[in-house]
């Protein structure tokens, strides 16, 4: 599938706050999540400052900002380089089905190129069938899963 003509995957601005929370929303609710408001304008003001680790990524369509993806960057100790952790990948499930979501991971692969980035990853529920075709094109699933503890 080709990227849609005037899709746009671009940085965040400041006036983009709305349409990403409308975004952010959409995607909390897909997770049956609670995020706390303090949290998503945290999330929000890291991803416009360029110091802090964490990357936004708008996918914009004739005028519309329609997905995002965030992601963490962080060093490693299996590699000198930079790796990037994708944290969140959306797309408004209006505008599902035309390449953006793929046009977003596209746009990581390529800006990992650009800065030395060695490695990419990500995580899902077994159960994303969705989301998995997708990233079933780009490489196979490994077989580590996932332990989390919440502390604070
Ligand atoms: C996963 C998601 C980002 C995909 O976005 P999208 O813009 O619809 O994806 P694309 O249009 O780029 O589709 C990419 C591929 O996935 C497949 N695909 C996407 N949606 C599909 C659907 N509903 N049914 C079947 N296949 C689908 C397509 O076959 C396409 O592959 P192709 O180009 O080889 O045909 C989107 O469905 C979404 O936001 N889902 C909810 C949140 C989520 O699951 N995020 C990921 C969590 S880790």
């Amino acid at each position: 599938m080709v990227a849609p003509d005037g899709l746009l995957i671009r940085n965040p601005r400041p006036d983009d706050g709305a349409a990403w929370r409308r975004l952010w929303a959409g995607y909390v609710a897909f997770y049956d999540a609670d995020v706390p408001d303090a949290v998503t304008a945290g999330t929000w003001a890291r991803l416009l400052d360029p110091n802090s680790g964490m990357i936004g990524r708008l996918a914009e369509f004739n005028g519309a900002v329609v997905g995002f993806t965030v992601s963490v960057i962080h060093p490693g100790s299996w590699t000198l380089q930079p790796v990037c952790y994708l944290e969140d990948l959306f797309v408004d499930p209006q505008a599902r089905g035309h390449g953006i979501g793929r046009a977003l991971i596209d746009d990581l692969v390529a800006l990992a190129r650009d800065r030395g980035w060695s490695r990419l990853y990500w995580h899902t529920k077994t159960s994303n069938k969705t989301a998995r075709r997708l990233y079933d094109r780009y490489v196979e699933a490994d077989d580590f899963v996932r332990y989390r503890m919440f502390l604070a």
